[in-house]
């Protein structure tokens, strides 16, 4: 339950069920998961995005196993790693029947309708606590939870609230108003900058040049390839890590949370390859096992199609 919450967060279904299926088979129990080397999560996490997911869940199952059990209250759930306030709650619920406040975007958007909470968010936050924990009722909370995200997901869409078919309908303050897809009221869009970045593709004989990216930040722990130093506060330099014949190969958009980027993709083509460091040589034929994250496939899939 833990883990398929951990890998719903900012994830559709559809997306995670073929991962939790993997995973599942892989380590059945938490104590398989922290017995686990890091490096085998963050490679089996790949495609599924928000990597530091993938290192807080190792983190988490570590805890736990050291524990001896997942604590049970979302205040001690609250404290273990990647557990944050809806994923504690959601857990504490639905896995311990505690009672509980669950909120996600899903559960945040029927309440505003609901209530037609006029606050734009993110300020509505508080009220909108608040009014959820108004309708929570004291037993099987985490029905009440997941029926509300269901709601959310399938019937009161963003888009096209589905108000025919609502068991909400009658209740539902924004229905009467006559225009529900108003709420939540959302502040003005700050535009997401576009970044520059190029990644380079170097090949010998029946291997690509990996590296494993540092840091827990973005991406951090990953395998990918070598990049001129993009990030999201700022372009890459262009600066190839050896010199010699390069040639682009395409170019690669891709969408994170704070930028975009457009990632340039350019490949070494020459016979001989000088001296790489903190890399390792990948065989082309396991380039899979590599876990390189949806944007380095894309990336991979392009210089390969030179071949
Ligand atoms: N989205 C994430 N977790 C969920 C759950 N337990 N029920 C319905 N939708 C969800």
């Amino acid at each position: 339950m833990w883990l398929s919450e951990v890998m719903l967060q900012q994830t559709t279904v559809a997306a995670v069920k073929p991962y939790f299926a993997k995973f599942i088979a892989r380590w059945p129990n938490v104590a398989a998961l922290a017995a686990a080397p890091e490096d085998e999560v963050m490679a089996a996490w790949a495609g599924l995005g928000y990597y530091s997911r993938a290192r807080n869940l190792v983190a988490c199952a570590r805890e736990v196993a050291a524990l001896g059990r997942f604590p049970h209250t979302e205040r001690d759930l609250r404290a273990l790693p990647g557990l944050g306030a809806y994923t504690a709650a959601a857990v504490a619920a639905i896995a311990f029947g505690e009672r509980a406040v669950v909120i996600d975007a899903n559960v945040e958007r029927v309440v505003a309708r609901l209530y037609a909470v006029t606050d734009p968010l993110p300020a509505a936050r508080k009220a909108l606590y608040k009014l959820t924990d108004q309708i929570t009722p004291a037993s099987r909370s985490g029905d009440f939870a997941q029926a509300m995200m269901d709601i959310g997901s399938g019937i009161c869409t963003s888009r096209d609230p589905q108000c025919q078919i609502c068991p909400l309908a009658d209740l539902c303050a924004a229905r009467k108003q006559g225009d529900p897809a108003r709420f939540p009221v959302k502040p003005a869009k700050k535009a997401t900058p576009t970044r520059q970045g190029t990644a380079f593709w170097i090949e010998r004989g029946n291997k690509v040049w990996l590296v494993t990216r540092a840091g827990k930040g973005m991406l951090g722990g990953m395998r990918a390839l070598p990049d001129d130093g993009w990030r999201a506060s700022g372009d890459g330099t262009c600066k190839a890590p050896i010199k010699g014949t390069w040639q682009p190969v395409g170019l690669v958009r891709h969408s994170f949370t704070h930028f975009a980027l457009e990632l340039t993709v350019s490949r070494y083509a020459s016979e001989t390859v000088p001296q790489l460091q903190n890399g390792e040589w990948w065989p082309l034929d396991r380039l899979e096992a590599a876990g390189l994250p949806t944007l380095f496939a894309k990336a991979a899939r392009l210089a390969r199609a030179q071949d």
